[in-house]
This record gives C-alpha cells, sequence and structure tokens, in this order.
C-alpha cells in the first residue's frame, strides 16, 4: 500500500534556508524527512488529519498505530498531555531527550485523532536535536513523527537510509549526518496512580522491565486499542434500523469517512467517525465498504479490528 513514488525527493543538509523550506512544506500538509537523536522522523503537522494520513501513506503503514507527537519544550507538551508530579519530574530531567512519555491527552490539544488512534492518551516527546528542534521552532506545531522508513524496513540512522527508503516518496530531506543515538526513543506510560509501565524499552533506562504484551513494535499489538463499544458490521450498503452507518464514496450514512471517496480524507475522519458512532443512540454501528488499496489496507485493519 505504499504510495506510488511520483515526487522528487530533495536531500538538502540542515541549515536555516533547509528548515524553513521544511516549514512551508509541512504548513501545506506534507510529510518530511528530519534527523532526531534517536533515529530519522518522517514529521507532518500532528494537528492536521490529512497530514498525519500521508505519513501512513508514505510509510505504506499496513495498519493505523498511534504515531509519536514531538514538541520543542514542556511547555509545548503541556498545552497536548496532562502531567502529574511524576510526568514533570521525568520530562525535567530526561527532556530534550530519548523519552518518550505516554500521558493523558487534553480534550483541547489539537491533536488529530488518526494520531493517537483514538486513544485517551498521547505519547509526547522532546527531542534534543538541533534540526528537529530548528524544525518545530520553525512550524509553530507539534510534529507526528514515526520512523522515515517504509513499513517493515529497518529505522533510518543517515540520510542515505531514508532516501533509499522512501526516495519519491518524500519532497524533502534534512541530512545533519548520522544519528548520535541510533535507536528509537524509550516509551514510558504514567498511570493515574504514578505509576510508571515500560512500553518500548529504548536509550533512558529507568530501571524498568518491560511490560508483558507492553511493546508494541508490531501493527496491532497494542492492548489499548481504542474499539468502540458497541457492534460494528462491515461492507454494509444500508443501515438497520438500530444501525448508525458510517458512509463512504456513494454510501451515505448517519456521518461519512468521505463523500467523494478519498482514503486519505477517509482516514483522517475514521476515529472521529467512530467516536461518533459510540455516542449515538443507536444500538449498532455499520460501516460502508472501503476499498483495500493505499490508505484503504490500513482503514480496513482497523475496521476489521473494531468489528472484531
Ligand atoms: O525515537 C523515536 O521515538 C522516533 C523518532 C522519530 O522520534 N519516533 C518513533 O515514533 O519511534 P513512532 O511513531 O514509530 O513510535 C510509536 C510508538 C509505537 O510503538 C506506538 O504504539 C507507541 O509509540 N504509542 C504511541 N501512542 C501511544 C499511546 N497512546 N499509548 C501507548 N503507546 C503509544
Ligand atoms: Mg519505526
Amino acid at each position: 500500500m505504499v504510495s506510488t513514488p511520483s515526487l522528487e525527493t530533495r536531500t538538502l543538509p540542515f541549515d536555516a534556508a533547509s528548515v524553513a523550506e521544511a516549514a512551508r512544506l509541512i504548513a501545506m500538509g506534507q510529510c518530511v524527512a528530519v534527523p532526531t537523536e534517536t533515529v530519522y522522523g518522517l514529521a507532518a503537522d500532528a494537528t492536521n488529519g490529512a497530514a498525519v494520513a500521508g505519513i501512513y501513506a508514505t510509510k505504506g503503514r499496513p495498519s493505523f498505530n498511534p504515531l509519536i507527537v514531538h514538541v520543542p519544550d514542556l511547555a509545548a507538551a503541556e498545552a497536548i498531555a496532562e502531567f502529574d508530579d511524576t510526568a514533570r519530574d521525568l520530562a525535567a530531567r530526561y527532556w530534550p531527550g530519548p523519552l518518550t512519555l505516554v500521558l493523558p491527552v487534553r480534550a483541547e490539544s489539537g491533536i488529530a485523532s488518526l494520531v493517537t488512534a483514538g486513544l485517551s492518551t498521547i505519547a509526547i516527546r522532546c527531542p534534543a536535536h538541533p534540526a528537529m528542534q530548528a524544525l518545530l521552532k520553525a512550524c509553530g506545531k507539534p510534529l507526528a513523527a514515526p520512523s522515515a522508513n517504509a513499513s517493515g524496513s529497518i529505522s533510518p540512522t543517515r540520510a542515505e537510509h531514508v532516501a533509499r527508503s522512501l526516495s519519491g516518496r518524500v519532497p524533502l530531506i534534512l541530512d545533519a549526518g548520522p544519528c548520535a543515538v541510533g535507536l528509537e526513543s524509550t516509551i514510558v506510560a504514567v498511570s493515574e496512580d504514578g505509576r510508571l509501565r515500560l512500553l518500548r524499552p529504548g536509550p533512558v533506562d529507568l530501571g524498568l522491565a518491560v511490560e508483558e504484551g507492553g511493546a508494541i513494535e508490531a501493527p496491532g499489538q497494542l492492548a489499548s486499542h481504542y474499539a468502540p463499544s458497541k457492534p460494528v458490521r462491515l461492507n454494509a450498503g444500508v443501515a438497520e434500523a438500530d444501525e448508525w452507518l458510517i458512509g463512504f464514496g456513494v454510501v451515505l450514512g448517519d456521518d461519512c469517512l468521505s463523500a467523494r471517496g478519498d482514503l486519505a480524507e477517509a482516514a483522517s475522519s475514521l476515529f472521529d467517525a467512530l467516536h461518533r458512532a459510540d455516542a449515538s443512540d443507536r444500538a449498532r454501528i455499520a460501516v460502508a465498504p472501503v476499498p483495500s488499496e493505499g490508505l484503504g489496507v490500513a482503514i480496513n485493519d482497523r475496521l476489521g479490528r473494531a468489528a472484531a
């Protein structure tokens, strides 16, 4: 489901001009490859659902795993997520740096629901690398960024790795040489009782053991994946009396993923639509057929889990 290679990929050395160009592309809703101290990330505006859908299309991710949101500092992080004393203490000790915190997302965060895959928590990190820091400041927006490689291939620690994996799919790669750390950030969830759960081991060692089933590298391993509380019926052409129909293309439902049958638009509205369906007065949810091509593969993966 990787998007067709059709773009010209430019690799530019990290400087003020290339950062300004990267920020311009991101403001247009595009993805840009940018180094962090861990690995190169594929960054897009985390508040723009269509731009986030572009990340999945570019990587050819077969499912919508939630993404890490990058911010320039703790103040920007606190505008998005709810920090308790434990979380603030971890941020004070390890930020900027290779530690990601999973925290409750604020209702008014402005983050696209595709970023969190509809979860009530968000993974957030403040990176140390000057290129990502400069880009965050130039954009003035939180940036969602998974590793800048096609799904299933190895994480890139050099601009050449990104080019090999995503050439023709990403318009710009900022090149700042090899990543100092070279390993994805440690991910820690801070529970409401202040307990820490290690979800992904990484460069920051907090002396915690990985939670059983906590590492979420493979699609669908996330135990807390958002699932509607109601039965879900797929490939529905018409709604039955007690069903809320989520439409797509020619199937106009109570709500519609994309009336013009656009898969990127459908991806960006998917989790919002599921939440609205769950909150409706109807006992069951039906969903119109979505073609299994391009982003439709990931949409159907997610719908399949919602219906399981
Ligand atoms: O080092 C890194 O963290 C790199 C660089 C580019 O910053 N980024 C990165 O992002 O690895 P990504 O999006 O590939 O990592 C996402 C991981 C997945 O394992 C995902 O399931 C987990 O973070 N994650 C995201 N949101 C979560 C949440 N709300 N709860 C639990 N896990 C979450
Ligand atoms: Mg990755």
